[in-house]
């Protein structure tokens, strides 16, 4: 009894939150190298994206659950790789002397986060916190479209729309006005591969690297389904000729 007052106190919850954030304009649709049973990383544009992650967002947002090792997985050569990993300045320790000492950073070691702690990262976001941008995909419903909207979504607030201290207007996010302001402009950054990097093209970048990053297995667990169904095909053919063979006699 206590459970099915539990659970219907959490499907009350769960549909009132959904229906607080409600008022949020509903996501931008775009069509995603990595939808659907064939879906895969595009490398190339993973790798503008995390240029775009290190270069912009790393300032204020970790990535905690991903190491820089697994940057090959995106296409990145070994000596790149440990090239990334080396600009990051990790603290280890403690040493013999019982003292924590800065070294550059190896391939195993995870994403470098920003601030030391939450507090840090609040102070220095006017008491906001960046949330880590390692699950950020996963986390939020339609996560790659709810990113790119959420980063291109900016604009002016409507007349009467009154947008609170240190709080900037876009209309993708719950209640309309974020404390985090509009980290992309057209070319904030100059692309390796020369591709250009406009405002938008950096959020569809940023949103297929996270989503690498969100679900790293997710090429290979489509990969196998394909090769299940192929499988599963070959034997309902192989068991059908078999049982045709079997009964023939039997008419
Ligand atoms: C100057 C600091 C800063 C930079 C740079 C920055 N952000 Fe943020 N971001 C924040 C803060 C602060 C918040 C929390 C906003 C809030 O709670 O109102 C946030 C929130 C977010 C959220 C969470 C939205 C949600 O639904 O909760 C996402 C996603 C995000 N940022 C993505 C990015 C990406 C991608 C980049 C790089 C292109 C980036 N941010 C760059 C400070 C920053």
């Amino acid at each position: 009894m206590i459970r099915l007052i539990a659970t219907f106190i959490a499907i009350v919850g769960f549909s009132m939150s959904a229906y607080a954030a409600g008022d949020a304009e509903p996501n931008k649709q775009l069509v995603w190298p990595f939808d659907g049973v064939t879906g895969y990383v595009d490398q190339q544009s993973a790798q503008r994206g995390f240029q775009v992650y290190n270069q912009v967002c790393a300032g204020c947002h970790s990535l905690k659950r991903v190491s820089y090792r697994n940057l090959v997985e995106i296409g990145f050569s070994e000596a790149e790789a440990k090239a990334i990993a080396a600009e990051a300045t990790v603290i280890d320790g403690p040493n013999d002397e019982g003292e924590m000492f800065e070294r550059a950073g190896r391939l195993s070691d995870r994403f470098v986060a920003p601030f030391a702690n939450e507090q840090a990262a609040r102070a220095s976001n006017n008491g906001a916190l960046p949330p880590d941008l390692s699950l950020m995909i996963k986390a939020r419903p339609d996560g790659a479209n709810y990113l790119y909207s959420l980063l291109t979504g900016y604009s002016d607030a409507p007349a009467g729309f009154k947008v609170g201290e240190g709080l900037h207007y876009n209309p993708y996010f719950p209640g309309k006005q974020i404390a985090m302001a509009a980290p992309l402009s057209d070319d904030l950054i100059e692309y390796q591969d020369g591709t250009q990097a406009s405002a938008d093209q950096m959020a569809k970048d940023v949103a297929i690297f996270l989503q690498w990053a969100s679900e790293p297995e997710m090429q290979h667990r489509k990969n196998m389904g394909i090769k299940v169904l192929i499988y599963l095909a070959i034997f309902t053919i192989f068991f059908y000729i078999a049982k045709n063979i079997t009964w023939r006699d039997v008419k």
